[in-house]
């Protein structure tokens, strides 16, 4: 593996699980791999889980990390070609992706879309840009259309948990009070639709992501229904794709609670947080015996880390 940035860049997902899940046993294993090797964190946007889970995972390997959050301790980035800089961007992302490429073997970037012009978020231009001009392997931290850092660990969580069957597995829609990416959403349905799980999606009409992501999955528009036998639901927010950025729906009635839980077969429940309590997820699913998102959040290390190791194995 050169870079991490979807499913795509992984050889064998199964693998990568496995060693994942091998490394959760003994992440000290390989202390020694990522010596005189440093990692660069660079974040344009917040974060806890991604930031701080990474820097772990680097450490286990023996690994220096150097985290800047770009947006507020940086200059400000011009992202396009042929731009005169006589603006308030001060540094263009060539100079500056080249530069932080002399400083760092791995380069993880997070960078949000800004969920006004769909086109422009989905060409993925500041992760192109930085591929480009680091010359580094490129890891993505969660850029505008997917977050597979993210999706690693839920599959391994999933993997972990699984009951000695082919599990169904219902993406949920929930509310919330702001527009947020598809970047999560999209990249769950992606690596779902490539492991060995029943997956049915459920939103309201109008929440269909692009099927470049969701490749032909179930979508139900009844959640209770959808709901029926799940052994996982994962619940998420996401804006319009097609009416691009945009809150079409705040119906209540879409939060997971307990009573809604009946209709599964006794489903753990994921989030990959943060989640805004009694809003996107009922305060008493999270608090209940079958919710596992801390399970999902602690496997962020050794899915980063199960990363690393093979980025560090193959390129150095
Ligand atoms: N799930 C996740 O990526 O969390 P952070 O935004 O806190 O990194």
């Amino acid at each position: 593996m050169r870079n991490f940035t979807s499913i795509q860049d992984v050889d064998d997902v199964n693998i990568l699980v496995s060693e994942a899940i091998e490394l959760k046993k003994n992440p000290f294993l390989f202390e020694n791999l990522g010596k005189r090797k440093t990692l660069g964190l660079i974040f344009l946007n917040p974060s806890l889980r991604t930031r701080i889970s990474t820097q772990k995972a680097a450490n286990n390997l023996g690994m220096n990390t150097m985290v800047m959050n770009l947006d507020k301790e940086g200059w400000a980035l011009e992202t396009e070609d042929g731009v005169v800089m006589n603006g308030h961007k001060a540094e263009h992302i060539k100079e500056a992706a080249a530069v932080l490429g002399q400083y760092c073997d791995i380069i993880g970037i997070r960078s949000f879309p800004k969920l006004e012009n769909r086109e422009e978020d989905y060409s993925e231009n500041i992760l192109k840009k930085l591929i480009s001009y680091t010359g580094t392997p490129i890891i993505s931290l969660e850029t505008a259309t997917r977050h597979p850092l993210q999706s690693l660990a839920d599959l391994m969580t999933i993997k972990e948990l699984s009951p000695n069957r082919r599990p169904k597995v219902v993406l949920t829609w929930a509310p919330h009070i702001k527009a947020l990416p598809q970047a999560v959403p999209n990249s769950f349905a992606e690596w779902m639709s490539d492991s060995n799980v029943d997956f049915v999606i459920t939103h309201p009409e109008g929440y269909e992501l692009s099927d470049e992501f969701t490749k032909g999955a179930e979508i139900i528009y009844e959640q209770d229904v959808a709901l029926q036998d799940a052994d996982f639901v994962y619940v998420k927010n996401w804006s319009s794709y097609n009416n691009y950025g945009k809150i079409l729906s705040t119906d209540k009635n879409w939060m997971l609670t307990n009573k809604k839980l009946y209709y599964t077969g006794n489903a753990r429940v994921m989030h990959c947080l943060p989640v805004r309590r009694d809003v996107e997820l009922a305060s008493e699913v999270l608090d209940g015996q079958n919710s596992i998102v801390i399970n999902q959040a602690n496997n962020r290390v050794y899915a980063a880390q199960a990363v690393l190791k093979n980025i560090l194995e193959n390129n150095f």
